[in-house]
């Protein structure tokens, strides 16, 4: 028999998550785009990241090599006026990227997937 002194020393819920950060986030302009791109899916992307390296991520939802940006935003005929978000991180390990592009901590996922709005739209195919 335990005595109650015992288990208040048992941790009964799970440490919270780390949440990422983009370090790059302050020093360029485009991190503090106002709009966001358009749904390219409903659930974030898992990609293996090194620290040191330099990424960019899709923030307009069109490029063809997700959740990266592959130029498409460049396009003149689409008029899009998002930008790509540069970013690193600071350990070698495995992220999960926003591929909704409605998160608030970009380029990471925040959950804003799960939001009624996301849910609900129609993506292009
Ligand atoms: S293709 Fe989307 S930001 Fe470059």
């Amino acid at each position: 028999m335990c005595d109650r002194g015992e288990l208040a020393n048992y941790v009964t819920k799970a440490p919270k998550p780390e949440i990422p950060k983009n370090p790059l986030a302050d020093v360029y302009s485009a991190a503090g785009q106002k709009s966001n791109g358009i749904v390219y899916d409903k659930k974030p992307f898992r990609v293996a990241l090194q620290e040191g390296k330099t990424y960019h991520w899709c923030l307009c939802g069109r490029s063809k090599s997700q959740p990266l940006c592959d130029g498409t935003h460049k396009d003149v005929y689409l008029k899009i006026t998002q930008r790509p978000i540069r970013f690193t991180v600071e350990k070698t390990k495995d992220y999960w990227l926003c591929n909704c592009k409605q998160t608030k901590n970009r380029p990471f996922c925040d959950g804003a997937h799960k939001s009624k709005e996301v849910q609900e739209t129609h993506i292009k195919v």
